[in-house]
């Protein structure tokens, strides 16, 4: 993961570098670190823990007039984070930072340090200044920095500074995302994404893997392969993301809150009463596909495997759900009729982008369903729909689960009706239901009061089950990893019939059991599942329309006839239920530990 910003130009280096990583700092906030190379001298500065550290460290660092800066912020992946271990890493007279995994780090260090290279840290990503001025010595900087490249195996997006070529930041991308931009002023930046080069840049581009090169004032130069490319710049296209709390506590409630705007969003234009309009995409797309493919992580896994529940019942195809780590090196099928979607908030997940790739590479049709337009997923897949959800800042999703999740129900639709498994009436029904889902997505501040007071009595225990069935089961597995995420209590979800296979040994009152209990969706047998566990003593929270009592807890829905309308309504709930439990226990609830927004390491 990790995020990385570079500057060449006259303004306050040490601001525009700092404002960057603030926009980066959802991909990863274990420490962070900025150098600064003016007139031959590099300054360099470090702190642990969130940005907001470093800032104050450089609070009376001043870095105006000509001269070049990089910044990262990290995510630990090889090492400890320490103050030794941030970013940039120094050389004895270079500076690199380093964002993905160096794969055969080891045995170069082995060799750097047989020839007399001093390493004081644990990162992988050390490796890459020493063997930079190791080249050095029988190179010119240019020439060394494209057999560093050469050298290294694995993912990188790298900017690199040395006292030996002090007017350029070297760059070099692969596998993960890396931008530079520039303006009518010549000044150049660089960046993992979008955000920091709003206001900024006027013209981008998103580099290609394997791409690298260098850049100085007003100048960029652009290498694959050991030939000169040409620089094919887009116009930075994307208004101000950086999203504010707007009154709210964190981001992450504020996100939760958006959900009913958001969803509106999601549906303009793409639904009417007889059909539905994806754009960019024509109805042939979907000729002669016989089955579907769908691959993403974490949150956006558990908005596929709804979705396979829709595809399969509504559209009558077959689909099948990979987690993207795991399709990788399972040596998949992978058949020419198949359509394959991934699915991914940030369209730079490493596996789903990876697993992206083998599709394509297999000539399989491609579609992402994305939330950030010009990723590297969207720039990758043949066709995308953008989610529309805007930023999400919390580290736990939210409204881009309930924005991908309702963008596969009109997705299903469509090829329902394109596969003319569908009648008129039925379609008419859902498109109905689909434009409710923005009231349904409405929080009820009484009923997020109830949840606040509820959230007390769920602090402690020795764990809790989030269980239910058809699309209820992965809207369990979604209640739990939210609760994971930001209370770090251990959760599972698991499909309500199920339990009696095992995990009913472990019920007690401290086990806590949070019952999804739809009344328009196999309620009568959740209903048995769920009262064989209260038998046991499990302490239950059931969430449905229908009175339950032999619920110790019982938030009443307002029983929607639509299994989705009581999933968007359950899926806040749950939502609201992670945040207050979290706040309870004194936790960030945006930048909950050890985890990061965007993950660009597999
Ligand atoms: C990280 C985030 C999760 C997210 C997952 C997949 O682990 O913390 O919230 O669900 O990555 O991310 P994507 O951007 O591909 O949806």
């Amino acid at each position: 993961m990790c995020g990385i910003v570079g500057y060449i130009g006259k303004r306050e280096k040490k601001e525009i570098i700092l404002n960057g990583l603030k926009e980066l700092e959802y991909r990863g906030y274990d420490s962070a670190g900025l150098a600064v190379l003016k007139d031959s001298e590099i300054v360099h500065f470090k702190a642990v823990g969130k940005l907001d550290n470093l800032k104050e460290k450089t609070k009376d660092f001043k870095s105006d007039g000509s001269g070049l800066a990089i910044g990262h912020t990290r995510w630990a992946t090889h090492g400890k984070p320490t103050e030794l271990n941030a970013h940039p890493h120094l050389g004895k007279f270079s500076y690199v930072i380093h964002n993905g995994i160096i794969e055969n780090y080891q045995e170069l260090k082995k060799e750097l340090q047989e020839k007399g290279a001093v390493f004081v840290s644990q990162t992988d990503s050390e490796v890459i200044v020493h063997l930079f001025e190791e080249n050095l010595k029988n190179s010119k900087p240019f020439e060394a920095f494209e057999k560093t490249i050469k050298s290294l195996k694995g993912a990188y997006a790298i900017l690199l500074i040395t006292k030996a070529n002090p007017d350029k930041i070297f760059f070099a991308k692969n596998l993960v995302p890396l931008i530079v931009g520039k303006n009518s002023q010549d000044e150049i930046f660089f960046s993992s994404s979008d955000a920091p080069l709003i206001n900024l840049a006027e013209d981008v581009i998103y580099l290609n893997d394997l791409d690298y090169g260098y850049a100085k004032k007003g100048k960029i130069k652009l290498f694959s392969n050991g030939k000169n490319k040409n620089l094919e710049f887009k116009k930075l296209s994307v208004s101000k993301l950086s999203a504010q709390k707007e009154g709210f506590r964190f981001f992450m409630e504020k996100e939760i809150y958006e959900q009913s705007a958001v969803s509106s969003e999601t549906i303009m234009g793409r639904i009417n009463e007889n059909d539905i309009i994806l754009e960019n995409i024509e109805d042939d797309f979907f000729e002669d596909i016989r089955e579907i493919t769908i691959c993403a992580c974490g949150t956006s896994y558990h908005a596929a495997l709804t979705a396979s529940y829709l595809l399969e019942r509504i559209s009558k195809i077959k689909t099948t759900v990979e987690i993207a780590s795991e399709f990788r090196y399972k040596e998949p099928l992978l058949l020419k009729d198949t359509l394959f979607i991934v699915i991914s908030q940030s369209g730079e997940t490493a596996d789903t982008l990876q697993a992206l790739k083998m599709a394509k590479n297999a000539g399989l049709k491609t579609l992402s369903i994305c939330n950030v337009d010009n990723s590297s997923i969207v720039r990758l897949s043949d066709k995308t729909l953008l989610t529309r959800a805007g930023i999400e800042k919390g580290v736990a999703s939210t409204k881009a689960f309930t924005t991908q999740v309702l963008l596969l129900w009109i997705l299903s639709l469509k090829i329902a009706l394109l596969k003319k498994e569908i009648d008129k009436d039925f379609f008419k029904k859902e498109v109905e239901n689909i434009s409710k889902v923005p009231t349904v997505l409405k929080v009820d501040e009484k009923l997020h009061e109830k949840i606040r007071r509820l959230s007390k009595r769920y602090l402690h225990g020795h764990g809790f089950f989030f269980i239910g069935r058809d699309i209820f089961y992965p809207l369990s597995l979604e209640g739990a990893l939210k609760l994971k995420e930001i209370s770090y209590l251990h959760a599972e979800g698991y499909p309500a019939g199920e339990m009696k296979h095992g995990p009913i040994a472990l019920a007690d009152s401290k086990l806590f059991t949070i019952a999804l209990m739809p009344k328009s969706l196999l309620y009568d047998k959740v209903k048995s599942n769920v009262e064989e566990l209260s038998a046991r003593d499990a302490t239950i929270l059931a969430l449905s329309p229908l009175e339950f009592e032999i619920a110790d807890d019982f938030i009443k829905t307002k029983g929607y006839d639509h299994p989705m309308l009581e999933f968007f309504e359950m899926t806040v709930i749950l939502q609201l239920l992670s945040l207050e439990i979290s706040v309870r226990l004194g936790n960030d609830v945006d930048m909950p530990r050890n985890l990061a927004k965007s993950v660009t390491v597999e």
